[in-house]
């Protein structure tokens, strides 16, 4: 493939997207020279980022910080407009480069660079990097969509939520790397305003402002682990209430709106996310939909941001998302539709009942399975993040089976664990739950026409470093069939 270099002006896109929302500050209204001379260290401390694959391209994802935990959030740079150019390749080596382009990284978004390549081909492994100031950043692995429609043989996904940086290492976020996943799910809980640093430094006080979110997000990237997981495969983000505040709930914006607009703010800055989620206001657009030819569909949840903060007979995805949602149920085509949420979904009561799950929004969930089984899907999987415990459900509703739950446990959340032990939580004697395993760890499935295979993943500590990792349970989904356990 011919080298067709292309140039996007981030700063006159953003201008355009922000029209109307975020104001910028009084200095981004006035030209400025855009840095092109070296005059900082080395500005990929935070590493790279990919995500959001579509048929013809990514979201490549990074952030200049020489230094990352700066008193200002600001990561070191200079106040002023830089230059980032973006390379992808065919191969590790980049000796067939298949696109080039160039972003400015603006003070008002810390450096952050977005760059949405597009005319990539399909169902392809590219690798990327950065090169600003002089500097060269890490090189990493990423892949592009199936055509719609495609035939796909396969697709190993892994899931992951809730990495407490205090609580422990992220092994488990190296292993995952290890497992050399084609998509990784992030369910939210990305990191903890509140840590209480049991184990190793959170990186400074609970962050509430702009300044304290960015500086908390780039301490979560100093970690190695991480950013290897990173590197390995483009992700598919969402939030749950950590990186906000612990419990938040729609309408009651967070506590305190500005709080809610920094941490949203912060938040856009550092996942690989498409502009279409910058935020807007006290808005951030987060849930979306990207098809997988035609083996799967992943319907990505937002259960924060428009749920009725008074619970029961609320709605926990909001009228609009719902509407969305059992669309997207309606128009499917897929092998498999893959729901990937923040919190709990199957029935649950007793003492193991987390009062902002679904289970508070019985009316939500019944409409959503009530939708899938009025629709043509085919199968329905609901990947799930904030138990801190791994568990398989199977889902049902009038008695008739309407899919199938796996809940990834967290990354560090919790500490070690305990092994299984359901300690009154009701788990034992609850009908839809099959399995329960409470380590740290993540969730890694494989996707074929056939089957869904999920290995629960288990790391055997996470208060030190490198402990061993292992599969604690597997159980199989065969198209059409329930949950089983080979
Ligand atoms: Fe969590």
């Amino acid at each position: 493939m011919p080298v067709l270099p292309r140039r996007t002006v981030l700063l006159g896109t953003l201008a355009g997207a922000l029209a109307g929302a975020l104001p910028l500050p009084e200095a981004a209204a006035a030209p400025r020279e855009v840095l092109r001379q070296s005059s900082f260290p080395d500005p990929f401390t935070l590493g790279v980022a990919s995500g959001d694959p579509a048929p013809d391209g990514v979201v490549l994802w990074t952030r200049l910080a020489p230094q990352p935990d700066a008193d200002d959030g600001l990561g070191g740079m200079p106040d002023r407009p830089v230059e980032v150019e973006w390379e992808i390749a065919e191969d590790e080596a980049f000796t067939r480069i298949v696109r080039r382009g160039t972003e400015t990284a603006t003070p008002e978004f810390a450096h952050s660079v977005h760059a949405e390549p597009a005319g990539l081909a399909p169902t392809r492994e590219y690798f990327y990097r950065f090169r600003s100031g002089g500097h060269l950043s890490p090189a990493a692995r990423t892949r592009t969509a199936p055509a719609p429609g495609a035939a796909v043989p396969a697709l190993t996904v892994a899931a992951a939520s809730c990495a407490k940086f205090g609580a422990g290492y992220f092994t488990a976020y190296r292993a995952l790397a290890d497992d050399d996943p084609d998509l990784v799910l992030h369910l939210g809980d990305y990191f903890y305003e509140s840590d209480e640093g049991d184990v190793r430094d959170p990186g400074g006080p609970e962050p509430t402002d702009l300044a304290g979110y960015r500086r908390r997000h780039a301490h979560q990237r100093s970690d190695a682990d991480l950013r290897a997981a990173h590197a390995v495969a483009p992700w598919l983000v969402v939030w749950d209430d950590h990186e906000l505040v612990n419990n938040w709930a729609g309408a009651d914006r967070g506590r305190s709106p500005l709080r809610r607009r920094a941490a949203f703010q912060a938040y856009y800055e550092h996942m690989p996310l498409r502009r279409t989620s910058v935020p807007r206001g006290l808005d951030l657009q987060l849930y979306r939909r990207i098809p997988w030819g035609s083996l799967a569909t992943f319907h990505m949840l937002d259960t924060r941001q428009y749920r009725d903060p008074r619970g029961s007979g609320g709605s926990i995805t909001g009228d609009e998302q719902e509407r969305w949602l059992l669309d997207g149920f309606r128009t499917s085509t897929a092998g498999w539709d893959v729901l990937g949420q923040q919190v709990f979904f199957a029935p649950r009561s007793g003492d193991g009942h987390k009062s902002d799950t679904w289970e508070s929004y019985p009316d939500s969930r019944e409409r959503v399975l009530r939708g899938r089984l009025d629709s043509p899907v085919r199968n329905a999987v609901v990947l799930t993040g904030d138990e801190h415990v791994h568990h398989a459900n199977e889902l049902e509703l009038d008695d008739r089976p309407a899919g199938t739950e796996l809940v990834t446990t967290s990354i560090t959340s919790g500490g070690d664990g305990d092994s299984g032990d359901d300690s009154g939580s009701g788990d034992d004697e609850n009908p839809h739950i099959r399995y329960r395993e409470d380590r740290r760890g993540y969730l890694l499935t494989r996707f074929t026409p056939a089957e869904l295979r999920a290995d629960f993943r288990v790391v055997e500590q996470v208060s030190r470093p490198d402990a061993p990792v292992r599969t604690s349970a597997t159980f199989v989904v065969p198209d059409g069939g329930a949950l089983t356990r080979p």
